[in-house]
C-alpha cells in the first residue's frame, strides 16, 4: 500500500519545522513508517533558491519561481514518490501551498504561479499552521537568523491571508500556531490520526 503525503505550512517562524519533526516522531510511535523531508531541498537546485532568498544571489522572481519547480520536481521524482510507493509515510516540511501564499504577497503574477505548480502531486493531508504577523516576526527575531527578502510585515500580512485563502480552495487544515508548542502538536497529532485512521 502507498503511504500518504503530509504537508506542513505556514509563515515563517509559524512552527512548520517544529511541528513537522513532533509529527515525524509521533506517527514511528504509532508504530508507521515515516520519511520527514522539506522544500526547498538541500539538493544543488534547492541551494540556489536558498541563495536567492538570503539575498547571496540575485535573481528575476520569475528565475526563482522556476528553480522552486524545478526542485520540487526533482524532490518528487527522486525522493518523495519512491518512499510512497515503498509504503513510507512521507512527512513535508514546507510544499507548493507555501509558494502560492508567498507568491500573493509578492508582485508576481499569480496565475502563472499557480498554472506551473499544479502539476505536482496533492498531498493526502495539508496542515497550514496560522500565525498573526506580530508572532511570526517575534519569534523569527528570537531566532535571530536576520530578516530574509520575504519578512517585511506588509508584505507578510499577504501571505498570511494567502495561506487562509488556499487553504480553504484546497482543503487543508488550519491550526491555530499562537498556542503552544506542545498544544498545536496535540492538534496536528489529531488532525493526522483521523485522516490517516490511526487509533
Ligand atoms: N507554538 C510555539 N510557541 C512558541 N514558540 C514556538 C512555537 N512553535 C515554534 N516556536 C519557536 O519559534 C521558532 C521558529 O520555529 P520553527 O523553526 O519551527 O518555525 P518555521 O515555521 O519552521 O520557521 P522558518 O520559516 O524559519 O523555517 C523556534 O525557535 C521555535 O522553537
Ligand atoms: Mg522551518
Amino acid at each position: 500500500m502507498y503511504g500518504k503525503f503530509i504537508v506542513v505550512e505556514g509563515l515563517d517562524g509559524s512552527g512548520v519545522s517544529t511541528q513537522s519533526r513532533m509529527l515525524s516522531k509521533y506517527l514511528a510511535s504509532k508504530g508507521l513508517k515515516v520519511h520527514l523531508t522539506k522544500e526547498p531541498t538541500s539538493s544543488i537546485i534547492g541551494s540556489l533558491s536558498k541563495s536567492v532568498l538570503s539575498k547571496e544571489l540575485d535573481l528575476s522572481s520569475k528565475a526563482l519561481q522556476l528553480l522552486f519547480c524545478a526542485d520540487r520536481a526533482n524532490h518528487l521524482e527522486k525522493e518523495v514518490e519512491p518512499m510512497l510507493a515503498k509504503g513510507i509515510n512521507v512527512i513535508c516540511d514546507r510544499y507548493l501551498f507555501s509558494t502560492l501564499a508567498y507568491g500573493l504577497g509578492s508582485n508576481i503574477n499569480y496565475k502563472w504561479l499557480r498554472s506551473i505548480n499544479l502539476n505536482f502531486r496533492m498531498p493526502d493531508l495539508g496542515v497550514v499552521i496560522d500565525v498573526p504577523v506580530s508572532v511570526s516576526l517575534s519569534r523569527i527575531s528570537e531566532e535571530s537568523v536576520g530578516l530574509q527578502l520575504f519578512d517585511e510585515k506588509e508584505k507578510l500580512q499577504k501571505v498570511r491571508q494567502g495561506y487562509l485563502h488556499i487553504a480553504k480552495e484546497f482543503h487543508l487544515k488550519v491550526v491555530d500556531g499562537t498556542k503552544s508548542i506542545d498544544e498545536v502538536s496535540k492538534q496536528i497529532s489529531k488532525i493526522t490520526s483521523r485522516a490517516l485512521g490511526i487509533q
